[in-house]
């Protein structure tokens, strides 16, 4: 594990500006829908092991545990400071999700290979260079029990690093994932974002 790299672009761009990233999305972006559409494609059940790679504050892990308090959420993201805020909502909410410090490469080693039932990842990968890119959604395949699920939503091509629809999708099959389909699309903060989802093959 190489949790000591500084090398990530936080949340709202600099550090300073974390304590505005959740409210502008409030403000500027359809949340609690986008969000709950995000929720609706994953399908969580009870007994699910869901990892929200690139969690940031912590929003949509809360979303998922108050959904299905009987899954398991861990929620990674390299920014410490942002796992605090993420910590805080979710004492306040009263729901249990595990926060922990690593990158989205590191995915597999930190939770284990194969453990995961279900994996999203929400508007993190357009902060990632492109080799990060490939090497996170690579964890997010092998952090994945063969039948398991993926779902990633980010900003499309144009928008800082974000994949287009065909980018992303040829990525996931680069990666081997079948069912591989676009779920959803919709505007937030002002750009298009697609929401692609794919399977882990069974075997
Ligand atoms: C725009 S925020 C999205 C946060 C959250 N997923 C959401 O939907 O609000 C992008 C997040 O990606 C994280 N990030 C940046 N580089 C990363 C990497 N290599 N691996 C995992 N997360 C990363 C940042 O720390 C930040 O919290």
């Amino acid at each position: 594990m190489t949790i000591a790299r500084e090398d990530y672009l936080p949340a709202a761009g600099k550090h300073w500006l974390l304590p505005f990233y959740d409210p502008f999305l409030a403000l500027f972006t359809s949340e609690r829908r986008w969000r709950a559409r995000i929720l609706d494609a994953l399908d969580l059940k009870p007994g699910d092991l869901l990892v929200d790679v690139g969690c940031g504050t912590g929003t949509l892990a809360i979303m998922a545990k108050r959904r299905v308090p009987h899954a398991r959420v861990i929620g990674i993201d390299p920014d410490p400071r942002a796992l605090r805020r993420a910590e805080r909502k979710a004492a306040r909410a009263a729901v249990v999700v595990e926060y922990q410090r690593g990158f989205g490469d590191d995915v597999a080693t930190i939770v284990g290979a194969g453990r995961a039932s279900k994996a999203v990842s929400t508007f993190a990968l357009h902060h990632m260079p492109r080799d990060v890119q490939l090497a996170t959604l690579t964890a997010m395949r092998d952090v994945l029990q063969p039948g398991g699920a993926i779902c990633i939503a980010d900003f499309e091509g144009g928008h800082f690093n974000g994949p287009s629809d065909d980018t992303l999708a040829a990525d996931l099959a680069a990666l081997g994932f079948e069912q591989i389909r676009v779920l959803d699309r919709f505007r937030a903060a002002f750009s298009n974002v697609t929401v692609a989802g794919a399977q882990r093959p069974s075997t």
